[in-house]
């Protein structure tokens, strides 16, 4: 049997950041109620646009597992926040890191992306439909942020992370997975202004996220734990065997809630979302960059993945690691350089909103 391995990772996060304090002085809030109800301390905020950090990310990627974008057979991005609506986000990626004609697939399953995508690549390569396939999780959400609404402003960050996957003949990459949705639910999390309706019936360019943060808390904690000990027993593992969950990075207390739903001790739990808020469908492969980065997978690893996003939808994976966690390579892929701070650049963009949807 064939597997589809993760040979390379990546991750790419934009230098301006945007603190807590400086929401301060933005709106209504505290540091205090941010930390207390998020762990969210600072997040990055993107002067480039979703498909420059996918490609530095993906560029870094491909260093680290020793291969050039010549050999990308396919490129599949998740994201919510593509650059347009056509063409789509990856299409701009493969031109940016230069894979050849490799065929180039966005996927918008919100926060839930990044597995939906890594499910997507597995089969490929499983089924001998694609040799090396690019795995990216990309998002811009700063410029969904509107400044007039403390309640979500605070939560979302920029930022893009990687994977490469490959034939492997030893068990590794995805073991087991599971894709859900719940469609009923879509007007508990969504951004209606860029879509067919919002000409119809709306307001276009009005992609303000709207959320009813209690119910998307609740129901975030059960799916993604009940999820998450699904694809356990699917892939004839228990707790004791899980070396590390890696949750979508939304809020500390959802990952928490979720880790003691499933009886994991946070020295088996990733979370960096003190540094970067939540990143949507980017979270979990910049979470499982910095945690072979810091150590903490190791080869033969046994890693749980766990997202929950608008739609809604949700997905979990029991991720193998191979046999390498030190990089072949590495790349000087930059961002276009920029010199503006967080606070200018999401005070630019607000007064570019407000021209725009309530003019
Ligand atoms: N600063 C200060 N006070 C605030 C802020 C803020 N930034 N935001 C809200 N408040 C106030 C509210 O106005 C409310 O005040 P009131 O009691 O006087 O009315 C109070 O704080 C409590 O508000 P709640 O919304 O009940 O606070 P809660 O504890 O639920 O925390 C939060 C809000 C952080 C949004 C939480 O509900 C949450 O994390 N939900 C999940 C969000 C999420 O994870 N989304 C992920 C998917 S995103 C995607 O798919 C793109």
């Amino acid at each position: 049997m064939s597997y589809a391995a993760i040979t390379g990772w990546g991750k790419c996060l934009p230098p301006a950041v945007l603190a807590n304090s400086d929401f301060e002085t933005l709106m209504d809030t505290t540091d205090e109620w941010i930390t207390g109800r998020t762990g969210i301390k600072e997040r990055r905020i993107a002067a480039a646009e979703t498909s420059d950090m996918a490609a530095v990310a993906g560029r870094r990627a491909l260093a680290a597992a020793g291969i050039t974008p010549d050999d990308v057979d396919l490129v599949i991005l998740a994201t919510c926040t593509p650059d347009r609506l056509v063409p789509g986000a990856a299409a701009m990626v493969q031109e940016k890191i230069g894979a050849g004609s490799a065929g180039a697939v966005d996927v918008n399953a919100a926060c839930s992306g990044f597995i939906y995508a890594l499910v997507m690549g597995t089969a490929l390569v499983r089924a001998g439909s694609a040799d090396r396939v690019l795995v990216i999780g990309a998002e811009k959400l700063s410029t969904w942020i509107d400044l007039r609404d403390r309640s979500t402003a605070v939560l979302f960050g920029d930022g893009a992370g990687a994977v490469v996957l490959e034939p492997s003949d030893v068990p590794a990459g995805l073991m087991a997975s599971e894709l859900g949705s719940d469609g009923a639910l879509a007007d508990i999390l969504t951004v209606k202004g860029s879509g067919t309706e919002a000409l119809v019936d709306g307001t276009p360019g009005d992609t303000r996220i709207e959320m009813e943060g209690r119910e998307v808390f609740k129901r975030a904690v059960t799916t993604m734990g009940d999820a998450a000990a699904r694809v356990l027993a699917a892939a004839g593992l228990d707790l004791a065997d899980v070396d590390l969950l890696v949750p979508h990075q939304a809020n500390a207390r959802i990952i928490d809630a979720t880790a003691r739903r499933l009886g994991l001790g946070e020295e088996r739990v990733f979370t960096n979302i003190g540094s970067y808020g939540n990143t949507s469908a980017a979270s979990i492969p910049i979470a499982l960059t910095e945690a072979v980065e810091q150590g903490r997978i190791a080869p033969g690893s046994d890693i749980v993945l766990v997202a929950f996003g608008g739609g809604l939808t949700w997905a979990a994976g029991l991720l193998r690691w191979g046999e390498r966690i030190e990089p072949v390579g590495e790349s000087s892929a930059m961002l276009p350089s920029s010199t503006e701070s967080g606070m200018e650049l999401i005070r630019r963009r607000q007064r570019a909103r407000e021209a725009s949807w309530d003019g």
